[in-house]
């Protein structure tokens, strides 16, 4: 298939579009080349902004399938990034939907993210399942990390959350990739064509952009271990996330293109084996021979505490199941080249 990879430059983009080309599919990248990312272009990419609709109606040209992953990610700086997220984020996808509508284009495989739930699934021993308030200063001040129960204030046990869980964004980034997938599904409900939603979560690989606002906890610990610096880990070290190599998330969109869905479907992109960040910090660490994980207290404003997914969907609906294990995927990042 001919096959358009926006963001195709980025981290993710670069696997993404690496797997398709190896998977035997005719692939050309959009990507505006942020100073942050990039490589000399070829014959086969177009240096531009996704907000540019004459260059997304000349990417689209003959293409059977968009796979969209250029977007502005991370918690970003401050709210100054505002108008940039939803610029790039939404505007970006909007002038994308529209220009497919106009060239026919009618499949889409759209790089979501966990973000999307907030706080992920909970069970209340007394409530049943459980969506947590948001934690509170005086509470993470005093190192109560753990969210509560609303009704009765008992700790909350954190379960796998599924695709069907509400959407609850908390953060900007949050609310343009929640936007996106509206959109796409407005697209897809008027009749444009079909998509694909993958959630990624925590994705880690070589490649990744080294330490800055825009990063992920493992390049953030991967480059402090690389100056000989501790990895400094945040609240106590319990929270759970589900890391996720960057080459099973190349594998995943693969086996998205493949499929048709009826309309809209999202799925969990992740490892299905969770971690805490204390023990993703002690793996790279003993995987880089480094300085043993330091455990804070730290928090950070709207940083969720547990989000562990269902990988059930992915693997019954796309037959995805992600093959590298925390140790195994800490040992490749170690010595991975990062993006400066
Ligand atoms: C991350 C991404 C988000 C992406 C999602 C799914 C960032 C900033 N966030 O969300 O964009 O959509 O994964 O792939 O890229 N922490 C430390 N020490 C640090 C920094 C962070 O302990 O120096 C902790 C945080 O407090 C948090 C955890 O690590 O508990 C994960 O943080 P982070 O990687 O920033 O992001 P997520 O919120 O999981």
């Amino acid at each position: 298939m001919r096959i358009l990879v926006t963001g195709g430059a980025g981290f993710i983009g670069t696997h993404v579009a690496g797997a398709l080309h190896d998977a035997g599919h005719d692939v050309t990248v959009l990507d505006v080349l942020h100073p942050a990312a990039h490589s000399s272009p070829d014959p086969t990419f177009a240096r531009a902004d996704v907000r540019d609709r004459d260059a997304v109606d000349a990417a689209l040209d003959g293409v059977d399938v968009v796979v969209h992953h250029a977007a502005m990610v991370g918690m970003g700086v401050d709210l100054a990034d505002l108008p940039e997220y939803v610029g790039c984020n939404d505007l970006g996808t909007a002038v994308l939907l529209a220009g497919m509508a106009r060239a026919g284009v009618r499949r889409l495989v759209l790089a979501s993210s966990m973000v999307v739930y907030g706080e992920g699934a909970y069970q209340c021993s007394a409530h049943g399942p459980t969506a947590p308030a948001p934690r509170v200063e005086g509470d993470l001040a005093a190192g109560r990390f753990e969210p509560g129960c609303p009704s009765c204030g008992r700790r909350l046990e954190p379960v796998d959350v599924d695709e069907d869980a509400p959407l609850r964004p908390r953060s900007v980034y949050a609310a343009t990739k929640v936007a996106q997938e509206h959109l796409v599904q407005a697209w897809s409900i008027a009749g444009a064509g079909t998509a694909v939603a993958l959630r990624y979560h925590n994705v880690y690989g070589p490649g990744m952009p080294r330490d800055t606002p825009y990063s992920g906890v493992a390049a953030i610990f991967r480059s402090a271990l690389a100056a000989g610096r501790a990895p400094r880990v945040f609240e106590d070290g319990a929270q759970r996330r589900d890391f996720v190599h960057v080459s099973d998330v190349a594998a995943a969109n693969v086996l998205a293109v493949g499929v048709v869905p009826d309309g809209f479907r999202a799925f969990n992109v992740a490892s299905g084996r969770p971690a805490t960040v204390g023990a993703m910090a002690a793996a790279l660490a003993a995987a880089m021979d480094g300085p043993a994980p330091v455990v804070t207290g730290d928090y950070r404003a709207g940083d969720v505490r547990h989000v562990v997914a269902s990988p059930a969907r992915a693997a019954a609906e796309l037959g995805f199941t992600a093959r590298v294990g925390l140790d195994e995927g800490m040992r490749d990042f170690a010595t991975a080249a990062l993006r400066s």
